[in-house]
């Protein structure tokens, strides 16, 4: 509010005040229309609309799950959630930050709600199992106060593999009968940003699409944005080359470790694994993991904790690929898997270098806007029907 004529502040003015310049601004707009992989042209769009739009009203849900969704989110800067993403938007109701408790927060949240139209961001599982009392908050089960929330709600986004799809909770023998959001609500909007945890600029991008284009990102067959997903690790990632050549670690140190070499004898699931890590990174782009040495774990793949495991395990435990299997056949049934998954994934469409985005409205009044994106070329060796993994391998 401003002191002088008590008129409301424009974002503008709010971010001026908190030390965000324009210039960092149209910085930060130029980074996340990056991350939308939408062209550079659609900048000034973007920045127009976050500056001028109605901030969307979200209720952010915890249900089963560590809080790390959260903690990805609060870590994020450039600028930091202080600073811009929280100007976004009027986060009435969320539990980690809030200052209300207790009768208060309740009614912080109901208040919200009865208003529709809002955003409800979810984070953690959801409990089936002894009637929904394995997670029980302000006297409602998760299974009500999720239903109630997403009442009148303009979209349901999940944050994190858990939301998504039940995550570590949904794991073998799964006690709570936990589940994703998707098995729990129907008839409105969703889209889900799995990651163990989610990354930070994925939520941004999202929220600033929604503000932009008034719609949902398009998505793939399990609800992810393709903006984030649309793309394996495997494909993006910077020891591709020696994927190739057949130049593999073969233990945490080794010389093939040290030198910066593949690590899918290690266990990587980069092949199997659809997320913009190697492009994005993590802990505002200082790293990720492949890049410290570790392989990925297939972390924003729905079952996970099921299907990627053992972590150390060469390939993912794919239908029709064994554990224990000859190398050789592993590394010919991982390229045919990947071929497959390709093919699943319309990733036969990158090879043009174009995707056509296709929105999803959201909300009252949502417009279906069309954009197009440019993606990275899918490498050769994807087709190919060689087993990389039986040539030149480190000794
Ligand atoms: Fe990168 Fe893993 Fe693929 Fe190797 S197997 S190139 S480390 S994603
Ligand atoms: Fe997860 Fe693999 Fe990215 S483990 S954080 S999807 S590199």
């Amino acid at each position: 509010m401003d002191e002088d004529d008590h008129r409301p502040l424009t974002l503008s003015e709010e971010l001026e005040a908190s030390g965000v310049s324009r210039r960092r601004f149209l910085a930060w707009t130029a980074r996340i229309t990056a991350v939308l992989a939408l062209p550079p042209a659609l900048a000034p769009q973007i920045a127009q609309a976050v500056t001028t739009k109605a901030k969307p009203t979200i209720v952010w849900l915890n249900f089963q799950d560590c809080t790390g969704d959260t903690e990805s989110f609060l870590r994020s800067r450039s600028p930091s959630v202080d600073e811009l993403i929280l100007e976004l938007a009027n986060v009435d109701y969320q539990e980690t930050i809030m200052a209300p408790s207790g009768a208060q927060a309740e009614k912080s949240l109901t208040d919200a709600v009865a208003k529709g139209g809002h955003l409800v961001v979810v984070e953690g599982s959801i409990p089936r199992g002894a009637s929904g009392t394995y997670c029980v908050i302000g006297g409602k089960t998760a299974i009500q106060r999720l239903q109630e929330a997403a009442k009148g709600a303009a979209a349901v986004i999940t944050v994190g593999t858990c939301a998504a799809y039940g995550g570590l909770p949904a794991a073998a023998p799964n006690p709570t009968d936990a589940v994703g959001v998707s098995d729990i609500i129907s008839g409105v909007p969703l889209i889900n940003l799995p990651g163990c945890p989610v990354n930070a600029d994925n939520i941004t991008a999202t929220l600033v699409h929604y503000l932009t284009f008034n719609a949902l990102p398009a998505t793939d067959d399990k609800g992810r944005p393709l903006f984030a997903y649309g793309a394996r690790i495997h494909d993006n990632c910077p020891r591709r080359g020696h994927f190739d050549a057949g130049e593999f670690a073969l233990a945490y140190g080794d010389d093939g470790h040290k030198n910066g070499w593949c690590l899918y004898k290690l266990g990587c699931k980069g092949p199997s694994t659809w997320h913009n890590c190697p492009t994005r990174q993590w802990n505002d782009r200082t790293n990720w993991p492949i890049g410290v040495g570790a392989p990925c774990v297939g972390c924003s793949e729905p079952a996970f904790w099921d299907t990627m495991t053992p972590i150390s395990a060469r390939v993912p435990n794919l239908s029709g690929v064994g554990l224990q299997g000859n190398i050789d056949q592993i590394g010919l049934a991982l390229v045919g898997v990947a071929a497959a998954g390709a093919t699943v994934h319309g990733i036969a469409k990158v090879v043009t270098h174009q995707r056509h985005f296709a929105l999803t409205p959201a909300g009252p009044g949502a417009a279906t806007v069309q954009a197009t994106a440019t993606q990275p070329e899918e490498p050769a060796a994807a087709a190919t029907t060689e087993d990389p993994t039986t040539e030149g391998e480190q000794k």
